[in-house]
């Protein structure tokens, strides 16, 4: 079991094995004080459990045991150097968003052989470094695309691996901005022209089909859909071999959600109950790419209290030192996050509505039940390891938080507060 959230659901003062949990009324992070890993290393400060990214990233390699497979972290979720290196060191291939994200990939050890790149829009530069490289698969998003990645193969004398992102019109029941395999979705080849692109790939010598990929959003958490993705590419991976056409692989995509309140969410146990037989029986091999069920729960964002006030009609703010600048998610989609004291006073019950400092009222984390709180009192925003620093900004030239992570009881700096002279370094 990892992180407090997915190990007991709902409350932190229950012990957990591994991630947040209470340990003599002071949130702790594998058992390091969350309190001192502030007072040494500043507010606002993302903490990561090592240990709960590595027995998710297990959870789920051991549901899928029973066939071929390789688990690609989905790097967009969160792209730390450190976390990327430690999910290398416990097994796992990577995906990409981006030839940013490639090339953090390569820095942090990953040989091009292990890398998948997704992600709409490809620009010219990105396609001629991933065909340089020799990707696992470029997961290509279009027709025009492909043809952009076989001109650039064929000018190197190469044939590039591809696999086509198939649109299948299926409805992952999610948020709408995180939904990506509905027609409308700008994601990907609708289902049905895809035979197509794969059958004129014999006509194209700088392309080698090896994959078909599929992704239909992120925070997924009924297995239904996936069972009707992985099934439409199954269908088609059946007719391309009927008609000669032979793959290696079907990715899967990622979008597996998490509890984020408490509520039910699916095990990896489950996740692979549902599609791996359906896939299984294709006879390919399976990639998966997850990256909210690896890292989302194991991280907190400790953020201190800096003001608090009354408004009128009975409203409390308490103003944090964290807002949409560390952590976006709540306002780019209403997103909700557990929002805790990291030692709560014993005092009574106030409903705060918890926001940050940046200059917009949109920096709003939400309505909040919490122990009275005074001004310098540290509050921890759990479940915040997907899709926070990742989207971090620099919004009122506000600094990138500095991370810690927590590794056999130690907390080390994975990467420092920025200051405002590496803001202006890029400047003139
Ligand atoms: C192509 C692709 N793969 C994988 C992922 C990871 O999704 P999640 O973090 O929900 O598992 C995403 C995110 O939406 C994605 O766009």
């Amino acid at each position: 079991m990892s992180g407090f959230s997915r190990a007991v659901g709902r409350d932190v003062r229950f012990i957990a094995v591994t991630g947040f949990f209470r340990d003599n009324n002071t949130l702790v992070c594998d058992g390091v004080p969350l309190s001192e890993v502030a007072r040494e290393h500043g507010t606002p400060l993302y903490v990561y459990s090592a240990d709960a990214i590595r027995t998710a990233y297990r959870e789920l390699d051991e549901a899928f045991a029973s066939h071929p497979h390789r688990i690609h972290y989905a790097m967009k979720a969160n792209s730390s150097l450190a976390v990327v290196r430690l999910l290398r060191e416990a097994g796992s291939a990577v995906d990409a968003n981006s030839i940013g994200e490639v090339e953090l990939a390569m820095r942090a050890g990953f040989p091009s052989s292990d890398i998948v790149f997704s992600g709409v829009g490809k620009s010219h530069d990105e396609i001629e470094r991933a065909v340089q490289l020799g990707l696992k698969a470029i997961n290509a998003e279009s027709a025009g695309e492909l043809e952009r990645i076989d001109r650039a193969a064929q000018a190197r004398g190469v044939r590039a691996r591809v696999a086509v992102r198939v649109n299948p019109d299926i409805d992952a029941g999610t948020h709408p901005h995180i939904s990506t395999g509905l027609h409308i979705n700008k994601f990907g080849v609708p289902l049905e022209q895809a035979g197509a692109l794969y059958r004129r790939m014999a006509t194209q010598p700088g392309l080698e089909p090896v994959g078909i990929h599929v992704h239909l959003g992120s925070q997924i958490i009924s297995t239904e859909p996936l069972q009707r993705g992985a099934s439409a590419v199954v269908r088609l991976a059946r007719e391309l071999r009927d008609g000669g056409v032979l793959l290696d692989h079907i990715d899967i995509g990622g979008g597996l959600g998490i509890s984020y309140d408490g509520s039910r969410a699916p095990t990896a146990a489950e996740y692979a109950a549902a599609v791996l037989p359906i896939v299984a029986a294709s006879g390919l091999s399976i990639a998966l790419e997850p990256g909210r069920y690896i890292v989302g729960a194991a991280a907190a964002l400790v953020a201190r209290v800096v003001d608090l006030k009354d408004a009128a009609g009975g409203h409390h703010f308490a103003v944090l030192d964290a807002g949409m600048t560390e952590l976006m998610r709540p306002m780019l989609y209403g997103a909700f996050h557990r929002i805790v004291a990291v030692v709560p006073r014993a005092a009574r019950d106030v409903c705060y509505d918890i926001v940050g400092p940046v200059c917009e009222s949109t920096d709003a984390f939400g309505e909040r039940r919490l122990n009275q709180l005074e001004v310098g009192d540290l509050l921890a925003i759990l479940d915040t390891g997907a899709y926070g620093s990742a989207m971090s900004s620099n919004y009122n030239r506000r600094p990138l938080p500095a991370e810690v992570m927590v590794d056999g009881g130690k907390a080390r700096v994975i990467r420092r507060r920025q200051t405002i002279e590496d803001q202006l370094s890029l400047e003139t």
